[in-house]
């Protein structure tokens, strides 16, 4: 039976390595939030597809090693440790990468936070809605500009990362992170309109749950079905390579 409803709902999801070649190959690939769950997924497969690589997370020995893997692979990679939450830091590498990165081919704006707090525990933690906002909105907003020439360049495009919860009618405990994932949806659906005269395309995939270490933190999710990290990163990649706005399970209205 619980083979059965995994299947229904999150019925599988491949996509071919050949398919990833032709698209991926030698293009340059910016990825946030590539150290851990669905943002590593997506760099293992990109190593696989050949694809020049800009990493950005916190976690430096593994961006280290992600590089040095793909490397081995023949690809090109470089990677930024920085908190996209520290304002500082981000103006900095934004630069920086306005500087250097030539044309990208692909934005994957996937660093992202959840936090599970109802609004009356939040008195005096302020603090956590402005980093939800920060890294879930905010970083997104700024990498978006910071490589839009890079992006015009290439006819590149920008993939959020949302989530299918943003869609639904609002359960207690998620105002932050549920606030800072509509307000990036919203930013995404007004760029997605503005920036095709640019040629570049902005795409949102409203994400179900996926087996992570930040979902799994939660038990009740640990125990039910849901896509894996590698298959969350084919719905990312086959977004990326399809003329769709948007991916949504087939069951979320
Ligand atoms: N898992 C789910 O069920 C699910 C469902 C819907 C949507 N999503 C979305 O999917 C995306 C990826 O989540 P995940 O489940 O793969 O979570 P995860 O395994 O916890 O990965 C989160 C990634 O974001 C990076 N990150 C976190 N805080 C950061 C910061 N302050 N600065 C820079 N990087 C930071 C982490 O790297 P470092 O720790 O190295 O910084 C890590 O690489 C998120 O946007 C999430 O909202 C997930």
């Amino acid at each position: 039976m619980t083979n059965l409803w995994k299947y229904l709902v999150y019925p599988p999801v491949s996509v071919s390595d050949e398919k990833l070649r032709r698209s991926f190959a030698s293009k340059w690939v910016v990825v946030t939030g590539a150290t851990s769950g669905i943002g590593e997924a997506l760099t293992l497969r990109l190593i696989h597809a050949k694809a020049n690589l800009y990493l950005i997370s916190r976690n430096e020995q593994k961006l280290q090693l992600l590089c040095q893997k793909a490397k081995e692979n023949g690809c090109e990679a470089s990677y930024a440790a920085i908190d996209l939450r520290q304002r500082d830091e981000l103006d900095t590498m934004c630069a920086q990468l306005r500087d250097s990165l030539p044309a990208v081919s692909y934005l994957f704006c996937n660093a992202g936070k959840s936090i599970h707090r109802t609004i009356s525990d939040s008195i005096g933690r302020m603090h956590d809605y402005d980093r939800t906002m920060d890294l879930n909105f905010r970083s997104t907003v700024a990498l978006s500009l910071a490589l839009m020439p890079s992006l015009k360049m290439a006819g590149g495009r920008i993939v959020y990362t949302s989530s299918v919860s943003s869609r639904y009618p609002f359960v207690p405990g998620w105002s932050a992170y549920h606030a800072s994932k509509c307000a990036a949806n919203s930013w995404c659906r007004t760029a997605r309109r503005e920036y095709k005269r640019l040629g570049v395309k902005v795409q949102l995939a409203y994400m179900p749950l996926v087996h992570t270490p930040m979902s799994d933190v939660n038990e009740n999710y640990r125990n039910m079905p849901a896509y894996s990290a590698d298959e969350a990163a084919c719905i990312l990649l086959r977004l990326a390579t399809s003329g769709k706005f948007f991916y949504k399970p087939w069951w979320a209205i």
